[in-house]
């Protein structure tokens, strides 16, 4: 701890310094979950990017959301501590494949997971996040044609809460989240039958989840699929002695942090995202002392991209 103290008054005072704001997503290693200005899911954090004063942006997370900051705020300088923090799931489509794709089903509306490069949102017209993809769809005229990507769980989730029959999903996935499979569920509800379980929609076993509660075999009420920030507005205001997360590992720190009460318990242990966790507090300081690592997006691009991710943010506020 005093290790770490040293270690964050130093973050604070450079990031004052340089006039910079530090946000952090719910997966990344709890120090510099603690330490950041600003903690949250994606879409959260899109908006805080957005909406904040601060010259600079330091983006501990994943490059597409360093991209998507950069989008939003392009006059800011965006810093990423490291630019190899990829996402398999933002891997698993091109902007060309999502051109051909487009070309062979002329007048659908393309939306994109956030989870996304920026060339991909620049061939989308309306972006969305965990928490808000079924209002997205929801905003899109009935007899019109859906193309969503990437994601084919958080797609199938979106399809089965709107109705929605016209919605073509891209096989895309995570693989964090797809190997967190039935299997895993089975046993954890298994061994821990009172618990309540929270399930992010770009899991392998979401749809399985569902078919248990509907088999009466997981109660209804005890049973969320969320984002991460809806997952952490759950833990604060349950009574559970026990709750499953079915999530990536990093979420943990904010549950306990809200909730001491209440055991949260991962569904797969092993589900840790190894690019999030390529942002450490030694990275972190070094951005904040060089000002190295600045995201780029160039002006066409990001233009286009702009428009699907101001889209999104626009929706619910
Ligand atoms: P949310 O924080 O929007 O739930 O996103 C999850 C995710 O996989 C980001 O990498
Ligand atoms: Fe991408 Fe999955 Fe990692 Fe999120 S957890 S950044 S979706 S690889």
């Amino acid at each position: 701890p005093a290790e770490y103290g040293a270690w964050a008054a130093e973050v604070r005072r450079l990031a004052d310094e340089r006039g910079a704001v530090v946000l952090a997503h719910n997966y990344q290693v709890p120090e510099i979950q603690d330490v950041a200005h600003f903690t949250g899911d994606s879409l959260y954090l899109s908006r805080v990017a957005a909406e904040t004063d601060a010259r600079e942006i330091v983006f501990c997370g994943v490059h597409f959301m360093a991209e998507t900051a950069k989008i939003l705020s392009p006059e800011k300088t965006v810093l990423l501590p490291d630019h190899a923090a990829g996402c398999s799931l933002a891997d698993s489509i091109t902007a060309a494949q999502l051109r051909e794709w487009k070309a062979e089903h002329p007048g659908a509306v393309v939306v994109s997971y956030v989870n996304t490069t920026a060339a991909v949102k620049a061939e989308t017209d309306i972006c969305c996040t965990s928490s808000n993809a079924a209002d997205v769809v929801r905003s899109i005229p009935a007899d019109t044609e859906i193309l969503f990507c990437p994601d084919q769980f958080l797609g199938a989730h979106v399809k089965r809460v709107t109705g929605r029959e016209n919605i073509r999903i891209w096989a895309g996935e995570c693989h964090v989240h797809a190997g967190i499979s039935p299997s895993d569920v089975r046993a954890q509800i298994a061994a821990h039958p009172d618990a309540e379980v929270l399930v992010h929609p770009e899991c392998g076993c979401t749809t399985s989840v569902l078919d248990l509660v509907s088999h009466g075999d997981l109660p209804a009420d005890r049973t969320r699929v969320l984002s991460t920030g809806g997952m952490v507005d759950a833990a604060a205001a349950t009574r559970a002695p026990q709750v499953l997360v079915a999530t990536e590992l990093g979420i943990l720190h904010q549950l306990r942090a809200v909730n001491s009460g209440t055991e949260f318990l991962p569904m797969n242990d092993q589900a840790a995202c190894r690019y999030m966790k390529m942002i450490t507090p030694a990275k972190l300081l070094h951005t904040l002392r060089t000002g190295e690592g600045a995201v780029d997006v160039g002006p066409d691009v990001a233009a286009r991209a702009r428009r699907a991710v101001e889209a999104m943010v626009a929706i619910g506020e």
